[in-house]
């Protein structure tokens, strides 16, 4: 009896292994600029069981802060009386980190991620925050809707 080997529980304990995170963690917070150190540290701090090199928390750190505040001066333009969302996966030596807000949107995604285009030169800002999200993580998706919100997705490898 060969086929007795495999019991359909084990396979199917073996397929959701495959896609089950081993490890997620999900926070809101207030979108408040004195948030953005909580946010990154958070991250931090749950990615600190992949025993990354000081290099690989440092690129997630930025990465995260430049998300965290383009929800809080762009997608919420600075209305503190909303949230925003971090959702954390970890597989295998894989982290992956969606940042969401529910504010304004991205009109045109390709142009705002486009390095040194900011639709706030006013405020001095520099227009390199996708681009550094896109530097210091393996890959960025960004989801977004105008009067919806926007989700950016950052992949980073980790080992
Ligand atoms: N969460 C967001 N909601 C709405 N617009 C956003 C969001 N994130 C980014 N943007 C748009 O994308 C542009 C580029 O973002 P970024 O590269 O971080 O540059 P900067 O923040 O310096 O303007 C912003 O100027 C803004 O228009
Ligand atoms: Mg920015």
């Amino acid at each position: 009896m060969t086929t007795g080997d495999i019991s359909p529980a084990a396979a199917g304990r073996v397929h959701k292994s495959a896609n089950k995170p081993d490890n997620e963690m999900s926070v809101a917070f207030l979108a408040k600029s004195e948030n953005e150190s909580f946010a990154r540290v958070c991250v931090a701090a749950f990615a600190a069981r992949l025993d990354p090199t000081v290099a690989d928390l440092t690129d997630i750190k930025t990465a995260v802060s430049e998300a965290v505040t383009n929800a809080i001066i762009h997608g919420y333009e600075n209305d503190a009386d909303n949230y925003v969302y971090i959702k954390c996966a970890i597989t295998g030596g894989e982290i992956v980190i969606e940042v969401r807000d529910e504010g304004v949107g991205i009109p045109d995604i390709k142009r705002a991620m486009e390095p040194l285009y900011t639709s706030k030169p006013e405020l001095e800002r520099s227009g390199m925050g996708f681009t550094m999200m896109e530097t210091f993580m393996d890959k960025v998706d960004v989801w977004s809707e105008v009067g919806k919100g926007t989700k950016i997705t950052m992949y980073k490898q980790i080992l």
